[in-house]
C-alpha cells in the first residue's frame, strides 16, 4: 500500500522510519518532511495544511492511506475535508475528525468531556471578559502557584503558572485582552497539580484501543528543569515510577473511561490520544489531551514497538483493533535533543549540519532540517535528536550522549541531563 504522512518534525521521521520497515509498505511520501524523511520515504513540497493540494497528491501518487503527525491540520478538519469528499472519502485518514480534535483544541472542551466521565483532573473555573469578577473570585479561592491556560492552541505557550496572586490577576485580564490571540479570549483557570508528569499514549478506533510505552519528556530548555518551555529537549521510555499499579489506575480511571465517553458521547475517533498525566504519588490525574503522538516522545516510543506499526494503522482503519496485540521492546530508549542556539526564543536558521563520522549504535532522528542540494542544515529550533536504546535507562542514555558528539553546527545545543532525574 501506499502512504501518504503529514508533517515535518522528529515524531514524523520516527513514525515514516518506523513504517517504512513495513512489509505492508509499498511507497511512503511525506508532506513536507524533512531531511531525515528523505532518507525512508520521498518528500513531497506540500504543506501539511494544504488540503487541496494533499488531495491532488493522494490521487496523484494513489495514496491508500493517510497518517496525521501534527495537530494543526487535524484542529483544521483534514479527516472531514476526506470525508466531504467524493474521490477521498474511503482513503482512511489516521488521526481524529475536528470536532473530537477539540480536546486538544479547546481546554474548556477537554475539560467538560473530563466532568461529564468522571475522568480525574485538577478542578477549574472558565473565564470570558464576561464573567472576569467571577474569574478574580475563583482565584481567591485557590493556593499559589495560579495556573491560567490560553483555551485554544498557542503553539505550547498559553500556559501561565504564576506564584502572586495579584500577578495573576494582572495576567488573567492581559490574556483576556488578546495575549495569546484569539487563543486567550476564554482563559480556564486550574487547580496546580502536584507530582511528577508523564506522557501515556493509545491508538485507538473509537472502540477499542493498544497501550503504546509510556514516556517523559524535559521541556524547559535549561539543565535541572531551568528556563522557557520548549516542544522537548529529550525523553525517556520506560518510565520508572511508571510501575504495573500505577499503569492499572492510568488504565482503569482515565484510558477506559475515555475512549468509552467518546463512544457515549458518539464522537468517532480513529488515531492517536496523548495523556498529559500528572502522577500525584500514585493517584494519576489528566492534565491536558492532544490527539496526536508527541513529539520527543514518539522519538522513544516508536523504537520500542516491535509490531508493524502499519498493521496497526490498518487495523484502526478498520476498526479492527480489538484483535491486534502490541509487542514492546523490554529495552529502555533515550532521546537527547540538539536545538539551534537562541531556541526557544529567537534562533539563526541554515546552518550546515555535520556528522564526524558513521553513527550506527543510535539512531539520529531529523526534526527542523532541510537538505539543501547535498548538504544538510537547520531550519527550525529543535534540529534533531539522537535516539538509543539499552539494557536500561542510563545504557542507552550512554549512547546518546557518545552518539550526539558527533554531530555539529552552529550554535548547537543540547541538555546534559535527560533522565537524571529518574535515578
Ligand atoms: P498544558 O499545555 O496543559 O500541557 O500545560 C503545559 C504545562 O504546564 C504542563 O506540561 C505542566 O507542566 C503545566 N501544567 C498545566 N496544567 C497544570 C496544573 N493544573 N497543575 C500543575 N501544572 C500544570
Ligand atoms: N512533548 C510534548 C508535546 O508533544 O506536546
Amino acid at each position: 500500500m501506499n502512504v501518504l504522512l503529514l508533517g515535518s518534525g522528529g515524531r514524523e521521521h520516527a513514525l515514516a522510519w518506523k513504517m517504512a520497515q513495513s512489509p505492508l509498505l509499498d511507497k511512503l511520501y511525506i508532506a513536507p518532511g524533512n531531511a531525515g524523511t528523505a532518507t525512508v520515504g520521498t518528500n513531497l513540497p506540500i504543506s501539511a495544511t494544504s488540503f487541496d493540494e494533499i488531495k491532488e497528491a493522494v490521487k496523484k501518487y494513489d495514496i491508500n492511506l493517510v497518517v496525521v503527525g501534527p495537530e494543526d491540520p487535524l484542529v483544521k478538519g483534514v479527516h472531514d475535508f476526506f470525508l466531504a469528499d467524493s474521490e477521498l472519502k474511503n482513503i482512511p485518514v489516521i488521526g481524529p475528525q475536528k470536532y473530537a480534535a477539540t480536546l486538544e483544541g479547546s481546554k474548556e472542551f477537554a475539560k467538560n468531556f473530563m466532568i461529564r466521565h468522571n475522568i480525574p483532573t485538577a478542578k477549574h473555573f472558565t473565564v470570558t471578559a464576561e464573567n472576569l469578577a467571577e474569574g478574580f473570585a475563583f482565584l481567591d479561592t485557590q493556593v499559589a502557584p495560579y495556573v491560567l491556560k490560553a483555551d485554544g492552541l498557542a503553539a505550547g505557550k498559553g500556559v501561565l503558572i504564576i506564584n502572586d496572586l495579584q500577578e495573576a490577576k494582572t495576567e488573567l485580564q492581559n490574556m483576556l485582552q488578546g495575549k495569546f490571540g484569539d487563543a486567550s479570549k476564554t482563559v480556564v483557570i486550574e487547580e496546580c497539580l502536584k507530582g511528577i508528569e508523564m506522557s501515556v499514549f493509545v491508538l485507538t478506533d473509537g472502540e477499542s484501543y493498544v497501550l503504546l510505552p509510556e514516556a517523559k519528556d524535559y521541556k524547559r530548555i535549561g539543565e535541572h528543569d531551568t528556563g522557557l518551555n520548549t516542544g522537548g529537549m529529550g525523553a525517556v521510555s520506560p518510565v520508572p515510577f511508571a510501575d504495573k499499579a500505577l499503569m492499572t489506575r492510568v488504565e482503569e480511571e482515565i484510558i477506559k473511561p475515555t475512549v468509552a465517553g467518546l463512544k457515549k458521547d458518539n464522537i468517532p475517533y480513529c488515531g492517536f490520544i496523548f495523556f498529559g498525566l500528572m502522577n500525584d504519588n500514585g493517584t494519576p490525574k489528566v492534565i491536558e489531551y492532544n490527539v496526536r503522538m508527541g513529539d520527543p516522545e514518539t522519538e522513544v516510543v516508536i523504537p520500542r514497538i516491535k509490531s508493524d506499526l502499519l498493521k496497526l494503522f490498518v487495523a484502526a482503519a478498520n476498526k479492527t483493533l480489538s484483535k491486534e496485540t502490541i509487542e514492546i521492546d523490554e529495552q529502555s530508549a533515550t532521546t537527547v535533543m540538539a536545538v539551534s542556539g537562541g531556541y526557544p526564543e529567537a534562533y539563526e536558521k541554515g546552518k550546515v549540519i555535520t556528522i564526524d563520522s558513521e553513527i550506527s549504535d543510535s539512531i539520529v532522528f531529523h526534526a527542523g532540517t532541510t537538505l539543501d542540494g547535498q548538504e544538510v542544515k537547520t531550519s527550525g529550533g529543535r534540529v534533531l535528536t539522537v535516539t538509543s536504546l539499552g539494557k536500561d535507562k542510563n545504557a542507552a542514555l550512554e549512547l546518546s550522549y557518545k552518539n550526539i558528539k558527533k554531530i555539529q553546527f552552529d550554535k548547537m545545543y543540547y541538555r546534559r541531563d535527560i533522565g537524571v532525574d529518574l535515578g
